[in-house]
């Protein structure tokens, strides 16, 4: 498998070899790292990490990655660097292939990381847009895999916007891996019926199945995995909370949805996460709403059954992966 020279721009681009590729070669790195074995093997290359929204996971994880493989970083923040404000997307893919091997853009559309990767000569990863978070996915993906051994047949349950980055992102991953996946939600937040036929389309070629659900109890009988996502997410206004709120507080996961879901049913979520009041923004919903939590309790959050924290630690060595097998 080469991959040498190739954009991460959504898992759409991959096929089920390569993402399986990408998650053995993952496992492998962590595998290095628990070992203490160095891996330092781009010790002259260095990469640029633009971050047109803000970060803890991805940017700590493409921080300590470059480190761990032996390169330079570069942050350029959501607002002290010149993209977008008074230089093109085309004209800084240009200057960063001059300086970089390789690019990190988190930010707003999809169609602006497309851009910066057709101008770019180097390889361009995306860290999320407003349609996709592919190296997400991945991270999602090698939980799962460490967690039950397989991917297969694995029915992952997704719960509320399911029409932003995460949902839309979990559906291809699990068409593109051969796994089951259900959104349960309002309507409303249902994937775009041009995405869902895709998937569709690729689930029949993998054996993987796509479902959609109103009811939270018919949605989730049996699943394997429970999944969730804020409600808001960064970029939307503040306006939209009521009517968020209002839409998606029946799809809250609680410990009778994991129940349902049955024993060995796990918790999964991107995070950051409203489970408690001890954000400033929980407290300010609280005060505003009155709501303890949001998308999922703080019981099911803190429970053996979530995976949360290993799916944050995944994030490193994941896209580790991808800068691996991309430079
Ligand atoms: N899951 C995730 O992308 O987290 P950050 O927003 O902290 O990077
Ligand atoms: N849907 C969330 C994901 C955060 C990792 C957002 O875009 O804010």
């Amino acid at each position: 498998m080469n991959l040498k020279g190739r954009d991460f721009l959504k898992l759409l681009d991959y096929t089920p070899e390569e993402i399986e590729y990408l998650l053995d070669l993952a496992a492998e790195l962590k595998d290095k790292k628990k070992r203490g074995e160095a891996h330092a093997v781009y010790p002259t290359k260095n990469v640029a990490l633009i971050f047109e929204k803000t970060s803890t996971r991805t940017r700590c994880a493409f921080e300590v990655a470059a480190h761990d493989l032996g390169m330079g970083s570069t942050y350029l923040d959501p607002v002290a660097s010149q993209i977008g404000h008074k230089e093109s997307i085309a004209d800084t893919a240009k200057v960063l292939s001059r300086m970089f091997d390789g690019i990190e853009y988190r930010g707003f559309e999809q169609t602006i990381v497309e851009e910066l990767a057709e101008h770019s000569d180097v390889p361009v990863w995306n860290g999320l847009t407003n349609e996709f978070h592919p190296t997400q996915m991945l991270a999602d993906l090698l939980t799962i895999r460490e967690h039950f051994g397989h991917l297969k047949g694995i029915h992952l349950c997704y719960f509320g916007d399911a029409r932003y980055n995460t949902g839309n992102s979990l559906m291809v991953a699990c068409a593109k891996m051969g796994m089951h996946f259900t959104a349960v939600s309002n309507k409303k937040y249902f994937p775009s019926k041009e995405l869902t036929d895709e998937c569709i389309r690729i689930a029949e070629t993998t054996g993987g199945q796509i479902d959609f659900f109103e009811d939270p109890i018919a949605a989730s009988k049996g699943a394997d995995v429970i999944a969730t996502d804020i409600w808001v997410s960064m970029g939307e206004p503040d306006d939209v909370w009521e009517e968020r709120i209002a839409d998606l507080s029946p799809y809250k996961v609680t410990m009778d949805i994991m129940d349902n879901a049955g024993e060995g049913a796990v918790f999964m979520h991107c995070l950051p996460s409203y489970h408690d009041l001890n954000t400033k923004m929980g407290v300010k919903i609280k005060e505003k709403f009155g709501l303890d939590d949001m998308e999922v309790t703080d019981e099911v959050f803190t429970s053996e059954r979530s995976l949360v924290f290993d799916e944050a630690e995944n994030r490193m060595h994941t896209i580790k992966a991808v800068m691996y097998a991309t430079l």
